[in-house]
């Protein structure tokens, strides 16, 4: 970095956070040199930027901080934020990522994978919130499963209000946002159950998890887990389900250490079948009912199997 690249970054950040947000504070607060500094220019205009410090200088974990953009609305903080954690990620090794990020930004932060983590507290006199960014457990080409975010409620609701979708797996169609909201809360609020994230758009376009034993309702052994998942109706048929599938056994098998994995379809939907048999999955001969799901005393499930091998 230059002396001129540092003063105009340092002019920057004292323009937008002690000038325009009217907050006097120290700025410099020494944990610049250990940083990595990122910045974006157009023409030689910087219109972004971030540090990212290492583990225990600005925070007890590796964490992304001074984000500014002096144009707004273009999409250069979503950019700055993504190559500040894939820096984080190919200079620190970073796993973990926090933030103290003012409380008016969460949703912006929320849309480049980070969560609340801590609660309200006020910061230079201002309301904030940390928000902490965990790895992707698994990504495949196309797919990145994270966690659902309460956010995500709309996004959800556009697709589980579809008719053809939930039925064919035992649930009933979302009625409302209130209901894709309560659904988030009540049952993906957890560290089972994934929300699949289309790649190119960023869009959650579907839903992957896992049950461990005592959540299944299908007889599994202590090791095993039961798989479950549904793909939104526009992305059917593109082998989306089959490679995120593919991934979450692997996941399962190495990462996990489930002994077997279990699976089941109503005999009403077969592409759910296909998709289970496309991975391995074999059938058991067993055939339920399940009156616990949704139109459950109407059809019968066939149970599938999938046995780790070495
Ligand atoms: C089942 C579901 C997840 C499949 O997702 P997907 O991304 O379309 O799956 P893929 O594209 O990877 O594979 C689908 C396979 O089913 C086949 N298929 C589609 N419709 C079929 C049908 N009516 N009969 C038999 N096979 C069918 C496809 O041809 C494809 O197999 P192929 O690659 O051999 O051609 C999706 O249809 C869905 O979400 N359905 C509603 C919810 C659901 O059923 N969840 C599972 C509950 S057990």
């Amino acid at each position: 970095m230059t002396v001129d690249e540092l003063y105009e970054l340092l002019r920057v950040r004292s323009e937008v956070f002690v000038v325009e947000q009217d907050c006097v504070y120290q700025d410099m607060d020494g944990d610049d040199q250990a940083s990595l500094h990122l910045w974006l220019t157009e023409g030689d205009k910087v219109v972004a930027l971030c540090r990212v410090c290492p583990a225990g200088t600005h925070m007890q974990e590796i964490s992304i901080g001074r984000v500014i953009t002096t144009v707004r609305g273009k999409g250069y903080g979503k950019r700055i934020m993504l190559e500040g954690i894939a820096a984080a990620r190919e200079h620190f090794d970073a796993e973990v990522i926090d933030i103290e990020a003012q409380e008016y930004a969460k949703g912006f932060y929320e849309q480049v994978g980070f969560q609340q983590s801590s609660e309200p507290f006020i910061l230079d006199g201002i309301p904030h919130i940390k928000m902490t960014w965990k790895e992707y457990p698994i990504e495949t080409q196309r797919i990145r499963f994270r966690s659902w975010q309460e956010s995500d409620a709309e996004a959800l609701f556009k697709y589980a209000a579809d008719p053809d979708v939930g039925p064919r797996a035992g649930w009933p169609p979302h009625g409302s946002v209130a209901d894709s909201l309560e659904v988030i809360r009540k049952f993906f609020a957890n560290d089972h159950t994934w929300a699949l994230v289309l790649k190119e758009t960023g869009e959650p376009i579907g839903c992957m998890g896992y049950y461990p034993y005592g959540e299944s309702n299908i007889g599994i052994g202590e090791n095993d887990a039961e798989l479950g998942y549904w793909i939104a109706k526009p992305y059917w048929n593109q082998g989306i389900c089959t490679e995120a599938l593919r991934a979450m056994i692997d996941y399962c098998f190495n990462k996990k250490g489930f002994q077997t994995l279990w699976s089941d379809f109503f005999v009403d939907n077969p592409a759910s079948g296909r998709v289970m048999e496309k991975c391995g999955f074999q059938d058991t001969g067993a055939i339920n009912w399940c009156s616990h799901l949704y139109l459950g005393d109407e059809r019968p499930v066939k149970v599938m199997r999938l046995d780790y091998a070495l």
